[in-house]
């Protein structure tokens, strides 16, 4: 499973990318109003960060205007990729973008009819929103399922299914047993995956014990 960071925050990014955890990098309207910072400016440093893709979001809302952002957006860097909405606007967008060579992330899917129909525009990532679901009390796992045995049934479509919204430590590991692609996951997730209170607790155990040799490694 690749894992992406789900943030504008370049310090968050650079950290985690040093440690070797990171395949990609997703922002949204939201997250670039947190940085504080210029949309295009901050995606560019971004890009120059992370090698894979960075997912930057249109905010046009008709396909016209989604072409155009999305072909000033790809101007940025090789590995930007253009997040469009889940709309017939965002479809036709996704076509467009996608036929030209232009990676596609579709965001905002809550079914697997709209996961089967970025599929067939060209998507390159499909997000479907976890978190947001279980939000509203529909169990957004049974979502990713769904569109991963749509995706498996039929080969010729290669879009990634890429979770999004995550908010637990669970939730990644389920998108992983099901079989997501991808998962975004916010920074405070995805540096909580490493720990485990067992693992501390053998740490202390271990140099307490160490200490006792007297011993030194170096
Ligand atoms: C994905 O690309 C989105 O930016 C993100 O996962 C949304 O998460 P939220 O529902 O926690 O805002």
């Amino acid at each position: 499973m690749k894992f992406f960071v789900d943030t504008a925050d370049t310090a968050e990014i650079a950290e985690l990318n040093d440690v070797g955890l990171l395949d990609g990098v997703t922002t949204n309207p939201s997250l670039i109003a947190k940085s504080g910072r210029d949309f295009k400016e901050v995606v560019a440093d971004i890009c120059g960060l992370v090698e894979g893709p960075v997912s930057a979001e249109v905010t046009a809302l008709d396909a016209e205007g989604m072409i155009k952002e999305g072909k000033e957006l790809a101007k940025i860097a090789t590995n930007v990729t253009v997040k469009v909405p889940l709309t017939l606007d965002g479809l036709k967008a996704c076509k467009a973008l996608s036929s030209e060579g232009t990676m596609v992330n579709v965001t905002l899917c809550f079914s697997a009819n709209q996961a089967l129909l970025a599929a067939k525009c060209g998507a390159t990532f499909i997000s479907p929103f976890i978190g947001r679901l279980d939000d509203i009390n529909i169990d957004g796992m049974e979502l990713i399922a769904e569109i991963r045995a749509i995706y498996d049934n039929y080969p010729a479509l290669e879009t990634e299914i890429l979770a999004a919204s995550i908010r637990t430590a669970n939730h990644v590991k389920q998108a992983a047993v099901i079989g997501a692609d991808v998962a975004t996951i916010p920074p405070a997730v995805l540096k909580g995956l490493a720990k485990h209170p067992l693992t501390d607790k053998g740490i202390d155990a271990f140099m307490a014990d160490w200490a006792k040799t007297g011993q030194s490694i170096l």
